[in-house]
């Protein structure tokens, strides 16, 4: 079946790698993408996977309400994501627009999408960021526990899509890692480590990084939404999508594995909680694998963003001979070592 399949927020870190999955079958369904910024190679990019790139905002209730009337599968991504880490970073500004595009945004698409219509939504591990105790695998049923505006949003999305009777899919993501040419979120725990390490930094382990950290592979992340919209057997359901649990110091220690020369210094400063892992059972029931893993992720991006040393014997380019000189100047040619054939 030709289905209709809306990413929002598709200009995002986690939208570009599902449109880039997607590109392998834009010619069989009708791929829209909407966001509210123009990054205009990425705009090109969509265009050229035939995916239709929609300029505009989910709190435009008219025009979401237009778009999304007839969709089949809607991958809800759009939402703020330069959220505070501590009560002593929040802001109401920020706050209020967390809110909003999270609330307000989310219910218009919810009005809008039919009862036929398929919506998947990334959740975070962050909703149980209240609990005191270090506690690990923590299951889809257990009650959550936000603080901050970012996982309160997101723990009150989780009841909007369940009360909608609509179709929903909610996804708790943990912390992505992963490279990703210009939509790369540098702001994401192994994410920066690993742009520190590339640049042969100090690694800063808050804490005395004790903190644990549930953690999964960018890529998975979009194959887990993708995969969820081809299971037409799943429905209404949440799961927990995380791969890793490490602490932040045994993140810093792979860093440090790819590149010795890096520093890593413990400090006292103000961490949310000692950290909490969630399980990823429920999920792994379905069938879904994971596919990439933290310590190839972190290579990755080390050696993607650090010096290369690249052999300047590759080529081997002489000034030829005979030069062509006349009136209007010099042209010189350049020879070959070895002939073409
Ligand atoms: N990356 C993670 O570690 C992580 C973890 C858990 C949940 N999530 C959730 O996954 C989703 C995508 O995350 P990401 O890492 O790709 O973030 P991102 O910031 O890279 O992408 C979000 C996209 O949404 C767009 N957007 C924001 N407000 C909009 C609006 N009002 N209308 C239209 N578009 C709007 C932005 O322009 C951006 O392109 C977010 O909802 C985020 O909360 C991400």
């Amino acid at each position: 079946m030709r289905k209709k399949i809306i990413i929002t927020g598709g200009l995002g870190y986690i939208g570009t790698e599902l449109c880039k999955l997607y590109s392998g079958v834009s010619w069989h369904h009708n791929i829209y993408v909407i966001d509210n910024r123009f990054i205009s190679e990425r705009v090109n990019q969509l265009r050229n996977w035939n995916i239709e790139f929609i300029h505009g905002d989910i709190l435009d209730k008219n025009l979401v309400e237009k778009i999304f009337k007839d969709a089949d599968i809607v991958h809800h991504l759009a939402g703020v994501t330069d959220v505070p880490r501590t009560k002593s970073e929040s802001s109401t500004t920020q706050d209020d627009k967390i809110k909003i595009v999270g609330e307000n945004g989310t219910q218009n698409i919810l009005d809008a999408i039919s009862k036929k219509c398929k919506i998947i939504f990334p959740s975070t591990h962050v909703v149980y960021e209240g609990v005191n105790e270090v506690k690990k695998n923590i299951k889809e049923d257990e009650k959550t526990q936000p603080v901050l505006s970012y996982s309160s949003s997101k723990a009150i999305n989780e009841t909007q899509l369940k009360e909608s009777g609509k179709n929903y899919i909610i996804l708790r993501l943990g912390s992505v890692y992963g490279y990703s040419s210009d939509t790369m979120r540098i702001d994401i725990m192994p994410n920066l480590f690993s742009k520190i390490a590339s640049q042969n930094g100090t690694l800063k382990l808050f804490a005395g990084g004790r903190q644990i950290k549930s953690l999964v592979p960018l890529i998975d992340v979009a194959r887990c939404f993708k995969f969820m919209e081809e299971k037409e057997n799943i429905n209404s359901e949440i799961f927990n999508l995380t791969k890793d649990t490490l602490t932040v110091k045994e993140v810093a220690e792979i860093c440090k594995k790819h590149n010795p020369r890096i520093k890593l210094q413990e400090t006292n400063d103000e961490v949310p909680n000692l950290g909490f892992s969630l399980s990823n059972k429920k999920l792994l029931n379905t069938g879904f694998q994971f596919l990439y893993g933290i310590d190839e992720c972190i290579k990755e991006m080390i050696q993607k963003w650090s010096k290369q040393n690249i052999s300047k014997e590759l080529e081997y380019v002489r000034d030829g001979e005979d030069l062509f000189i006349d009136k209007r100047g010099m042209i010189s040619n350049h020879e070959l070592t070895e002939p073409i054939n």
